[in-house]
Formats: structure tokens, sequence, C-alpha cells
């Protein structure tokens, strides 16, 4: 299954998306956790993005395209995966139908901007595998450490409430208009489905909007 995860920054889609996986056994391929680890890393890459990141922008189509080119061959996509945070613009959508990868399904988180604003100043994120916490909501059983490894937990450069605000800005100019875009295709070739679940309440509720959602 080919699934497309939309949302503004906050939304939960990083959240979800390790449910969806786990339920349907393909990968998360998290655009944003990707660029992160090249930016932790130091590499070429990295350094290209880093700015425009921490200031709330969005990397160039040219770039993320690529990387999703080159992530897609990796053996584990044989049957399908779920794109969280990508794509994020029309380019990128029109790219992936240039290149014949068709989605079955496109899937829409939607939640309040100042709901997200408050989300994202509590978020922890455990940089080595992208694995979300959140102070008050969904908070780490130790506190500061990850479940799974028991390394630090940290805030991420673009979590301030002013790259959040101007995040929620380009969600909304360049990333919402794919919503119109996805139904238009899928009036003219029938897929992908498209659907559209409330973001706000518990994350176990939200988790079985968005599995039920995808059955
Ligand atoms: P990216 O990493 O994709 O960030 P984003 O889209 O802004 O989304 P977030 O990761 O902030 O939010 P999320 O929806 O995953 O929410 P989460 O589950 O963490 O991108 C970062 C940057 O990289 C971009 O700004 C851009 O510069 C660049 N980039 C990435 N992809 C790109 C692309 N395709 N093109 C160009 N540039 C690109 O949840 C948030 C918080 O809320 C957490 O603390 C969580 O615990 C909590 N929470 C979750 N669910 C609930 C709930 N139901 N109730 C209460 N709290 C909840
Ligand atoms: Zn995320």
């Amino acid at each position: 299954m080919r699934v497309i995860l939309l949302g503004a920054p906050g939304a939960g889609k990083g959240t979800q998306a390790q449910f969806i996986c786990q339920r349907f056994g393909i990968p998360q391929i998290s655009t944003g956790d990707m660029l992160r680890a090249a930016v932790k890393a130091g590499t070429e890459l990295g350094l290209q993005v880093k700015e425009v990141m921490d200031s709330g922008g969005l990397v160039s189509d040219d770039l993320i395209i690529g990387l999703i080119n080159e992530r897609i061959t990796h053996g584990d996509c044989a049957n399908g995966f779920l794109f969280d945070g990508f794509p994020r613009t029309i380019p990128q959508a029109e790219a992936l139908v240039e290149a014949g990868i068709d989605i079955d399904h496109v899937l829409e988180i939607a939640v309040d901007d100042e709901e997200i604003v408050g989300r994202i100043s509590g978020r922890r994120v455990h940089p080595g595998s992208g694995r979300v916490y959140h102070l008050e909501h969904n908070p780490p059983r130790e506190t500061g450490k990850d479940d799974v490894t028991g390394e630090a937990l940290i805030q991420r450069e673009d979590d301030q409430e002013e790259t959040v605000r101007k995040r929620l800005q380009v969600y909304h100019t360049q990333t919402q208009p794919l919503v119109q875009f996805y139904r238009g295709l899928s009036e003219a070739k029938g897929t992908p489905k498209c659907s559209r679940v409330e973001g706000v309440g518990t994350v176990e509720e939200i988790t079985s909007r968005v599995l039920a959602a995808l059955s």
C-alpha cells in the first residue's frame, strides 16, 4: 500500500505514521527526518538545508525529489510506503505522477492552528529514530528519555513559536492545495482514495480514526 499523510506541522503525522507502518508493514518515509539526519551528520546535504529548515521555509523541490527517488528504490519499499511530509508542493506531487508512482490513499489529518502551537511547544523527539513525544499528551516513561533506547530526547530547532507560525503559513499556501490536487486526480483516474480525519482528540482516538479510514 502506498500512502501519503498530509497535515500541518504538528498535526500528528509522525505520531500516527508509527502505528500505520506497524499495521501495514510498510516503511515510514519522512523527508523531515531524513533532512534532520543529514544536518546532524554534517553531510553536504545537511549543510545545504540547515538554514532554510531552521527558518521554517521549504527545501528546494529538486533536492527533495532526488532524495525520494533514491529512497524508494530500497528493498523495503517493495510492498509500499508511507510518505510523511512529502509531497509538500504541487511540483513535488507532479513529480510523482510523472514518475508513474501511483498512490493508493491520501489521508489528511486536520488540526486548527492554535492547537498546533501548543502541541509543538511540548514536543520532544528522539533524534536517532524520529520517535515523537509530548511533555503532557504523550510523555516518555522516564522524563527526558526515549522509551526504546533510553537515549536523551531533544527539542527541534524549528519548534520555536515564531518559526512554527511561519511553518503554518507555508503549509496553508504551499501544501494545503495538494488536497484539491489529489481530489482532482482521484476524480480523473479513480485513485488515490482521499480521506480526512479530525486530528483533535487523544493519540489513541486519532489512531482508530486513521486506521479505520485506511482499511
Ligand atoms: P517535517 O519534519 O515534515 O515537519 P512538519 O511537517 O512541520 O511536521 P512536524 O514533524 O512538525 O509535525 P507532525 O505532523 O509529524 O506532528 P508530530 O506527530 O510530531 O519538516 C521539517 C522541515 O523540513 C520543513 O519545515 C522543511 O524545511 C523541511 N522539509 C521536510 N519535508 C520537505 C519537503 N517535502 N519539501 C520541502 N521541505 C521539506 O506531533 C507534534 C506534537 O504533538 C508531538 O509532541 C506529539 O507528541 C503531539 N501529539 C501528537 N498527536 C497528538 C494528539 N492527538 N493530541 C495531543 N498531542 C499530540
Ligand atoms: Zn513529523
